[in-house]
């Protein structure tokens, strides 16, 4: 009878002190495709495995413009989530609206700075302290190819554009999509930044894309860029108009089309459908982009609230979010590399490795760039001046490349 009341006693202290730390913790992102929700699920299952609670806040919509808009009237409202999917310079966006948590704490005790390559580190910090902490590095200039649908149109995976179009004609006159592609503001701009990256090179798509000079902007190069990527256009079905980037790495991988452009996060749902790298589909960079590396680093920030056991969640999830279980695990879905330096590459697959290997030689030769399309070269306001630049001279046939490359500098000129 003592004993089990003794044993009653200790089981009630333990229970009371797992719920003084046990926090709803709720987690804003817009990872809502088939690779995407099984990667988010890892994260789920081990913040749960702390005593949290996960609270789902997946507001969908490829590319994050939705989740953005979404988090911003709940932000202004007082009432901001404890984390939310922010990355690039818009980290800086939201520190100066003085609402995110400092990360320092934990940083410092877990030493992140030796934990984390520089440029990812810097994306982290506002004013020198870490406010996020980054789940991966995705590479975004990939193409990714069927080869089945090569072989039966008798075409060759191009390296560079002009070979591109030989392939997309015989694609194309065979009978099939050369290329899926989902007709979104988003989407437009992340195969507009490859055909940028491959005609022109890295050193001047960083005066495009983070320098914004006038200059490069509407440059005969910049010219010849959109002359190319509209030309795409005539090789995508009369479905890509507003599909989703998910459906049409679906068409990629059931054979209906030839190739997408887009990060490897199409990767991640060739992985989903059990598809295999080398065999079933061809990973290659967008023609002309072999030697350069477009990064888009995904994190997630903190906002800074008062409740205790809150501020323990949001530790353990900033914590758990840089372990080496986690960032293999969820990279592996996902289609990423991991942000944390050193770790093995042995279950990657050859796609994983060869970005994980360019990661650190573009860096060096100076052709590791970040993306535009996905906020990682400016703040969002340019980022929408471009999109709405790109998106409606792809969609129009009478807008000629050299108005749009006017209209370009003018809409950066205008978002500054
Ligand atoms: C990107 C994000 C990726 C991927 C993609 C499509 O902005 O960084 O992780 O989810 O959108 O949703």
């Amino acid at each position: 009878m003592r004993i089990s009341k003794l044993v009653l006693g200790i089981s009630m202290a333990l229970g009371l002190s797992m719920a003084a730390h046990a926090a709803e913790v709720e987690v804003l992102h817009w990872w809502t495709s088939g690779g995407e929700a099984k990667s988010v699920a890892e994260l789920k299952k081990m913040l749960e495995a702390k005593g949290h609670q996960w609270k789902d806040f997946a507001v969908a919509g490829g590319g994050g413009e939705s989740a953005m808009t979404v988090l911003k009237s709940r932000v202004v409202s007082g009432n901001p989530p404890a984390a939310a999917q922010i990355k690039g310079p818009s980290i800086q966006e939201w520190g100066d609206e003085e609402v995110l948590a400092n990360l320092d704490g934990i940083a410092k005790a877990e030493g992140w700075d030796a934990l984390l390559p520089g440029v990812v580190a810097d994306v982290m910090k506002y004013q020198g302290k870490y406010v996020a902490v980054p789940v991966n590095v995705h590479r975004v200039n990939w193409m990714w190819a069927n080869p089945e649908v090569f072989k039966k149109a008798g075409a060759t995976v191009p390296t560079t554009w002009d070979e591109f179009f030989v392939a997309a004609d015989k694609i194309k006159a065979a009978g099939m999509t050369a290329v899926a592609h989902g007709g979104q503001p988003w989407q437009d701009a992340t195969m507009f930044e490859s055909v940028v990256l491959g005609v022109a090179g890295a050193e001047f798509y960083n005066k495009a894309f983070v320098a914004l000079d006038a200059q490069t902007l509407n440059s005969p190069t910049m010219i010849e860029a959109l002359k190319i990527f509209h030309k795409i256009k005539a090789y995508t079905d009369p479905g890509s108009p507003g599909r989703d980037w998910n459906l049409a790495t679906a068409m990629v991988i059931n054979g209906e089309a030839g190739m997408q452009f887009m990060g490897d996060w199409a990767k991640g749902e060739f992985t989903a459908a059990g598809k295999v790298p080398g065999k079933d589909y061809i990973c290659v960079a967008a023609p002309g982009t072999a030697d350069d590396f477009t990064f888009n680093i995904d994190s997630f920030v903190m906002f800074d609230l008062d409740d205790k056991a809150l501020q323990v969640g949001q530790n353990d999830l900033a914590s758990t979010i840089l372990s080496p279980a986690f960032q293999e695990i969820f990279n592996l879905n996902k289609g990423s590399i991991p942000a944390r330096l050193n770790l093995p590459m042995d279950k990657f697959d050859d796609c994983a490795k060869l970005s994980a290997e360019d990661f650190v030689s573009t860096a060096k030769a100076n052709t590791l760039v970040p993306s535009m399309a996905h906020g990682m070269s400016t703040f969002s306001s340019t980022q929408g001046a471009i999109y709405d630049t790109v998106t409606e001279f792809y969609n129009s046939d009478s807008i000629t490349a050299e108005a749009a490359a006017d209209k370009l500098v003018k809409a950066v000129a205008a978002a500054q």
